[in-house]
This record gives C-alpha cells, sequence and structure tokens, in this order.
C-alpha cells in the first residue's frame, strides 16, 4: 500500500472488513461520504464467502414476520431483545429486495407461470423463508457487493492490510469527551505500521471461530474487531455464547467444511453409527430442533459411544435431488469419495458464530463515540443465547443499511479528523517468534476445544483461565518486545477473545442456550447479559 491510504484519499470514513456488513455499509455510505475499505487477506475471504444455507427473510404470503419473531427469540433462549428482533425482521425484505436489485442471484423456483424464491428450511424455522443461491449463497453475496464496491469511485478498497488498534482521544490524552481518532493498520506489502486518521471507524471483522481446534470459520475469524474494541476501553457482551454448528464434516483433508443445516431441512437426519435418530430423545424436533439442543445432543452421543463422529444421512433424497438443490455440497462430498446419495456423511459439531461481541445498536454505534460494530462482531441483542440459522446475514444487511443512513448526521457532528502520530516500531524480529507463536496459537485453540466446548464445567473453565493468563502475558511480551507481525497481531486477538469467552462463561451461573455449565444445570429466573468491562482482562 503505497502512501497513507486516508490522506491520499482524505477518507473520513474507515471500514475494517470486507465480508457483507463492510461491503453493504461501504455501498450505501459511499452517497455520503469517501469510504476507506481495509481487510486483510483478499477481499473476499471472509465467513460471508463460506455461508451456505442463506438469508432468512419472509417473503411469502404463506409466513408472517410474527412467527419469525417468534422462532428467533424461542431459538434465543430468553436473551434476545424483542425490539431489536422486530425491527430486524421487519426491514428484511426491504434489504433483500435491495440485494436483487444489485443483481445477487437467488435459486428460484416455478409456481405455476410464475419465478418465485426458492425458500430453504432450516432448524428452528417453523416454515421455509431461507433466500439462498444454490449452496454458495455467501460467495454469490461476495462477487455481487465486491463488483458494486470496486465500480464505486467513492469508495477505496485496500487488501493486505491488518486493522492493529484503535487510536482514542483518551489513550492520546486529549480533552473532551472520549472518542475514537483512528486506527493503526499492519501494511503486509511493505510489514508498515501505519497511521490513518478518521472520524468514523467501523469494524466489520467477523468473529472469532479461530479461537477452536475445530471450527467452519476461514483462517480470517480471529476476533480482531472484539480484541481491538476491549484495548480501547469498550465492555463486551456475552462471548461465553459459541455457536457450535451440529453438522461439520469429519474428514481429515476438509475439516472446516461446513454441511449446511439446509440438509436437514431437507429431511436429512442426525444419526449414530447404528443408524439410531437418537436427537429424539432430548427433543421431540429432533434433528430440526435449534442448534445449541442438536450440537449438544451429538456432543453427548459421541461421548457416550466414544465415537469419533456422528453421521448426517440424506440418502432418501436421491442422487437428483442432491446435484440439483446441494450441488458444491455434493461434489465436494464425491470429491473426498463419500457419496451422499449413497452412505451416510460424517460430521461432528465444530465452532462457527460468535453470538456475543460488542455492545451495538442497530445503527452500528457502540458506546464510545466515532467507534461503530456491525455484522458479526457486533453483539445487538437479536441472537440472544443462541442465534438462529441465517439470521446473521440479515442482522449484517439491516445494520449496514441504518449506520449509512446515520452517516451525515454523525460527520455534521463529528469532531475534525486529527492527526495520529507514527508507530513506534519495536526491535528486531525475534528468531524465536514463529515458534512460539504457533505453539501458542495451537495451545490456545486445543485447550479452547478441550475445556470451554459444548459442555462445561467451572473446574474446566478455571484450568482455561490460568492457562489463558499465561498465555496473554507471553504474548503480551511479544507484542512490545519485538516488530509486529500478522501472524503475532491475529495470535494476541486471539488469545484475548478467548479469555473474554472464559471470563463471560464464569461470570454466567447458569446453563442457557449455548452456555451449557454441568455445575450450573438450571436457567436463572432474570435473564442478564454478560458483560465484561474493559481492564479485568490484561
Ligand atoms: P465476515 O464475513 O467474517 O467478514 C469479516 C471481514 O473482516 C473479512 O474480510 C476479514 O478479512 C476482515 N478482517 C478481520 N479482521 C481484520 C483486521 N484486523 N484487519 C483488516 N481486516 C480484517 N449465516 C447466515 O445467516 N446464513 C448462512 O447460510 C451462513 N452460513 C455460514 C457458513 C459458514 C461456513 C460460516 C463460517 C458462517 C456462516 N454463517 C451464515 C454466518 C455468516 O456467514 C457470518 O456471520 C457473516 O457472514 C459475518 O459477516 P461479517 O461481514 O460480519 O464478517
Ligand atoms: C448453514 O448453512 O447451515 C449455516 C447457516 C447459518 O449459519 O446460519
Amino acid at each position: 500500500m503505497a502512501g497513507r491510504p486516508s490522506q491520499e484519499f482524505n477518507a473520513e470514513v474507515v471500514v475494517v472488513g470486507s465480508g457483507i456488513a463492510g461491503l453493504s455499509f461501504a455501498l450505501k455510505s459511499a452517497k455520503h461520504a469517501r469510504v476507506l475499505l481495509l481487510t486483510k487477506k483478499n477481499a473476499a475471504e471472509s465467513n460471508t464467502n463460506y455461508a451456505q444455507g442463506g438469508i432468512a427473510c419472509v417473503t411469502s404470503s404463506e409466513d408472517s414476520a410474527e412467527l419469525h419473531i417468534r422462532d428467533t427469540v424461542l431459538a434465543g433462549a430468553g436473551l434476545c431483545r424483542e425490539k431489536v428482533v422486530r425491527e430486524v425482521i421487519h426491514d428484511g425484505p426491504a434489504r433483500v429486495a435491495e440485494l436483487i436489485e444489485l443483481g445477487v442471484r437467488f435459486t428460484e423456483r416455478r409456481n405455476g407461470k410464475e419465478q418465485e424464491p426458492d425458500l430453504g428450511k432450516e432448524a428452528g424455522h417453523s416454515k421455509r423463508r431461507v433466500l439462498h443461491a444454490g449452496d454458495i449463497t455467501g460467495r454469490e453475496l461476495e462477487r455481487a457487493l465486491l463488483s458494486a464496491v470496486r465500480a464505486s469511485p467513492r469508495i477505496m478498497i485496500r487488501e493486505d492490510i491488518v486493522a492493529i488498534d484503535l487510536v482514542t482521544s483518551k489513550k492520546r490524552k486529549l480533552s473532551g469527551p472520549n472518542r475514537v481518532l483512528g486506527l493503526y493498520v499492519l501494511d503486509g506489502a511493505t510489514q508498515r505500521v501505519l497511521p490513518i486518521p478518521a472520524k468514523v471507524v467501523v469494524l466489520a471483522t467477523g468473529g472469532c471461530g479461530k479461537c477452536y481446534l475445530y471450527t467452519t470459520n476461514p483462517g480470517i475469524a480471529t476476533g480482531d474487531g472484539v480484541a481491538m474494541a476491549y484495548r480501547a476501553g469498550v465492555a463486551i457482551a456475552n462471548m461465553e455464547f459459541v455457536q457450535f454448528h451440529p453438522t461439520c464434516l469429519f474428514h481429515p483433508s476438509a475439516p472446516s467444511f461446513l454441511i449446511s443445516e439446509a440438509l436437514r431441512g431437507e429431511g436429512g437426519v442426525v444419526v449414530n453409527a447404528k443408524g439410531e435418530d437418537f436427537t429424539r430423545k432430548t427433543d421431540p424436533r429432533g434433528s430440526l430442533a435449534p442448534r445449541d439442543i442438536v450440537a449438544r445432543a451429538i456432543d453427548e452421543e459421541m461421548k457416550a459411544s466414544g465415537a469419533a463422529c456422528v453421521y448426517l444421512d440424506i440418502r432418501s433424497k436421491g442422487a437428483v435431488f442432491l446435484e440439483k438443490r446441494f450441488p458444491a455440497i455434493t461434489s465436494t462430498l464425491r470429491g473426498l469419495g463419500i457419496d451422499p446419495a449413497l452412505q451416510p456423511i460424517p460430521v461432528v459439531p465444530a465452532a462457527h458464530y460468535q453470538c456475543g461481541g460488542v455492545p451495538a445498536q442497530l445503527n452500528g454505534t457502540t458506546e464510545l463515540s466515532g467507534l461503530w460494530a456491525l455484522g458479526e462482531v457486533a453483539c445487538t441483542g437479536l441472537h440472544g443465547a443462541n442465534r438462529l440459522a441465517s439470521n446473521s446475514l440479515l442482522e449484517a444487511l439491516v445494520m449496514a443499511h441504518r449506520a449509512a443512513e446515520n452517516v451525515p448526521a454523525f460527520l455534521a457532528k463529528a469532531g475534525p479528523v486529527v492527526s495520529i502520530p507514527s508507530w513506534k516500531e519495536g526491535k528486531a524480529h525475534d528468531a524465536d517468534e514463529m515458534v512460539v507463536i504457533t505453539h501458542n496459537w495451537k495451545e490456545i485453540r486445543q485447550l479452547m476445544w478441550d475445556y470451554v466446548g459444548i459442555a462445561r464445567t467451572t473446574k474446566r473453565l478455571r484450568r482455561a483461565q490460568s492457562r489463558l493468563r499465561l498465555l496473554l502475558e507471553e504474548v503480551q511480551e511479544f507484542y512490545w518486545n519485538f516488530r509486529v507481525t500478522g501472524d503475532l497481531l491475529e495470535l494476541r486477538n486471539l488469545a484475548l477473545c478467548a479469555a473474554l469467552i472464559v471470563e463471560s462463561s464464569l461470570a454466567r451461573k447458569e446453563s442457557r442456550g449455548l452456555n451449557a455449565n454441568a455445575d450450573y444445570p438450571k436457567l436463572r429466573k432474570t435473564p442478564k447479559d454478560t458483560v465484561i468491562r474493559a481492564g479485568r482482562i490484561r
């Protein structure tokens, strides 16, 4: 990245992240401001790009907003903010119509003479309401959004730029209420750290699935946005609610490959090695119960039987249906020697989605002036203690729209852009750095999997807490003493997010939604968010 992009481009608004949240926001806010969009790998690389099932939205006359609201609230296990749920679901149809206008090609089907969206069904939904583009919805969204962003003369998009930390007026000891002044970023091409002043920094950095050994998330999901916000003094909410997707492929060559919930929506059933439909023992909805329930049933079954995986059996639908409805999944499986039309698919639960994050209003504003959070990094109250399938893309779209609408009013009142001092370079690279980074990275992901997984106990959480303290110290020492690299920055964020998950889980003395603690098996009467204030984890 030659030069300093925000000065070169004179951007008042800087967006970090090029998934659905960042791209949608950039497109819409470019009407009101010049936007600099930074992303740490190539622009399409994001959780969004791997989304399969689709976008939950009421578009059918057989469905209603009230039903979608009810399903969302039920899945959220008492912790959804109902006003937020209502607003997101009511805004959904307009946002989806805009995507279609933009050129997103959702799969359609013929109904008499009319073409209409082919609606998928997923767990926890009482109706078919998921718009999808085959089984590669995310890839189609990224294609359409990225091409529109690239065509906009008011958006500058820069790849291979890692956001490091926010700069605030408080940190710079300036008078007046605390606000964001910009951020520091690492330019991957030059390995130099650059200051980027801005009036608004929008975190659209996604989740932290990489905290776990097994995850459906790609490598970018290292919780950078949550960690940056926390270090800037922002409290973080509900991080204990890590959603484990029940059906990630169990195969050594494709450990993160998701087998979409839409397969269960079409009749796929989770069974054990004996072919028994064991999920019905815990919930009459069986394989179509909300994710927290199905993932827990699988976890218990695997622990009781000692099996390395369970199976998703969709043979009943036959090859023709599978090739048409799930072409990418069917061909990937066949490429790995598994024919889903002929044999059950080996699956295991894996970390999938961060329900908590940076507390934000639906327009993205947070407790820190000038810091906005959109999409998976944010915690709005839509998902409560367990997200309903396919509500994440919807939330990101609604938030991006509302945040963009807030740009003119915010910029009119915001203080001036203030310059940020240059970064103080650390000393030379350390010879041990790579081995320490890879070791610590593996250790965190393993300990989170073993001690902070689907079924938790206070003893295991405490073990994780004490190990993470040491790891955080070690990572901090590296960060302050040596020149920063992308790997070190991600490790630093991953360690902090892992610690936030553990602290939050320890603070929740009940089993609710995705937080199941054997020492506190009951629900507390009054549902409450968990909030970890700045300074508690160092
Ligand atoms: P992301 O799409 O994850 O984008 C984050 C962006 O931030 C990336 O571009 C990343 O490179 C960038 N970034 C991160 N840190 C930094 C940094 N420090 N500096 C610069 N850039 C940074 N949800 C649904 O609703 N329906 C589905 O069908 C569905 N299927 C899914 C399937 C899979 C396999 C996965 C993993 C998730 C799925 N989800 C689904 C969840 C959903 O895809 C995500 O929650 C959503 O896409 C998040 O969008 P986002 O824009 O918030 O973040
Ligand atoms: C899936 O296709 O199963 C993922 C849907 C989601 O995470 O919402």
